[in-house]
C-alpha cells in the first residue's frame, strides 16, 4: 500500500522498464503471409493492403532473401487462381503442377531454412468462392474434407513443412493427419485455424485473391463473433484430432479468445492479424491520424500479452526491421 509501494519506481527509466517487462517480441514470433500469382515479372499491388503485392514465382528469389535476412522464420503461402481453373470440386487444388505446389517447391529450393506453411481451403479454387463443395446452396462437410486431405497431401509432397487448414469444416484435422501419416508424412505439421470467425475483416484478402463468396456468406462454417466458449470447443477438438499449432483469427478484436485458449491448452498458439486490421492501420497512418510504427509494435505486444506464441501478420517485415 502507498507510500510503502510506489508502482512508478519500476517505470523510472528505460533500463528498469526493460528489466521488469513481462513480454518480449522477437522476429522468431513472426510469420509472413505471401500472395503468389501466375505469370512472370508480376508484382501487382493490392489496393487495400499498401505494401503488399501478388508476386509471380520468378520474383520470389529477391523477396525470400530479404525475408530470410530479416530473420523471419516462416511464410504462409496463398495463391491467386485463374478463373478458368476454378470449379466446384477443387480439381486444381490437388494438381501436383498447380501454382501452390510449384510455389512450395520454389520457396524450399531458394530458402530451405524458411518454414513453409500452406493454406488448405477451397475458396481460391472454388467457382462459388466458398471453402467447400457446394450442393443446393449448402456447403458439404464430409466430401469437402476428403478433398482437403488430398490437397494437404499434395502440399506435403511438394515440400510443405506445415499445412494450415483454414476452412472450418468438422473433422478435417483428423482426416488430414490420417492422410499424411498413411503416405509417410508423419513429420509434416498441422497448424489449424481452430477458432476462425466469420469476420468482415477479411475483405482486402478476398480482393487480393479474388475469392469472395459468390452467394451468401461463410456463417455456416466460420464462427459467430458472439461466441466465446465455442472457440475453446473448436480448439480442443482440433488438438485431439492432431493439430500441432492452433490459430485464432482475426487477431486484435479477439484477444479475449487468445487468452481463453492460452489458459486451456498446452500447444503453441498463433494469432492471425488479418488483412482488414492491416488496412485500418495503413489508412489511419496515411491520413496522419496514427503513428504507424509505434501503433504496430503496440499491437504486436498485445498479441504476446494475450498469450499468442506466434503472429501471422502482413507487417512481419516492417516489425522485423524495427526489431533489428
Ligand atoms: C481462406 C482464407 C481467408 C483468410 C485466410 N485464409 C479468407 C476467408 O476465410 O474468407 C483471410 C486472411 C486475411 O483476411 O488476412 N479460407
Amino acid at each position: 500500500m502507498y507510500p510503502n509501494q510506489r508502482n512508478r519506481r519500476l517505470r523510472q527509466s528505460h533500463a528498469i522498464r526493460r528489466l521488469v517487462s513481462e513480454n518480449q517480441l522477437t522476429c522468431n514470433d513472426l510469420m509472413l503471409p505471401l500472395f503468389i500469382a501466375e505469370g512472370t515479372k508480376v508484382k501487382e499491388p493490392i489496393e487495400a493492403m499498401p505494401g503488399c503485392f501478388r508476386l509471380s514465382l520468378d520474383l520470389l528469389q529477391k523477396e525470400l532473401k530479404s525475408i530470410a535476412d530479416l530473420g523471419i522464420k516462416a511464410v504462409l503461402l496463398f495463391v491467386k487462381v485463374d478463373d478458368a481453373l476454378k470449379d466446384n470440386k477443387g480439381t486444381e487444388a490437388v494438381n501436383p503442377e498447380g501454382l501452390m505446389q510449384k510455389a512450395i517447391r520454389k520457396v524450399k529450393s531458394i530458402t530451405p531454412q524458411i518454414v513453409v506453411m500452406t493454406d488448405v481451403a477451397l475458396d481460391p479454387y472454388s467457382s462459388y468462392g466458398h471453402d467447400g463443395i457446394v450442393e443446393d446452396a449448402k456447403i458439404l462437410n464430409d466430401s469437402t474434407v476428403e478433398v482437403l486431405s488430398k490437397m494437404a497431401l499434395s502440399h506435403a509432397l511438394a515440400g510443405a513443412d506445415f499445412v494450415a487448414p483454414s476452412d472450418m469444416m468438422d473433422g478435417r484435422v483428423l482426416r488430414i493427419r490420417t492422410e499424411l501419416d498413411q503416405a509417410g508424412f508423419t513429420d509434416t505439421g498441422i497448424m489449424s485455424y481452430s477458432a476462425k470467425y466469420a469476420s468482415s475483416l477479411y475483405g482486402p484478402f478476398r480482393e487480393a485473391l479474388d475469392s469472395s463468396p459468390g452467394f451468401g456468406d461463410k456463417r455456416s462454417y466460420q464462427m459467430d463473433p458472439a461466441n466465446r466458449l465455442e472457440a475453446l470447443t473448436e480448439t480442443l477438438r482440433d488438438i485431439e484430432e492432431g493439430a500441432d499449432i492452433v490459430m485464432i483469427k482475426p487477431g486484435l478484436a479477439y484477444l479475449d479468445i487468445i487468452r481463453d485458449i492460452r489458459e486451456n491448452v498446452e500447444v503453441p498458439i498463433a494469432a492471425y492479424q488479418v488483412s482488414g486490421e492491416y488496412a485500418m492501420l495503413k489508412a489511419a497512418a496515411e491520413k496522419g491520424w496514427l503513428d504507424h510504427d509505434t501503433v504496430m509494435m503496440e499491437q504486436m505486444l498485445a498479441f504476446k500479452r494475450a498469450g499468442a506464441n506466434l503472429i501471422a501478420t502482413y507487417h512481419a517485415k516492417e516489425v522485423a526491421q524495427l526489431l533489428a
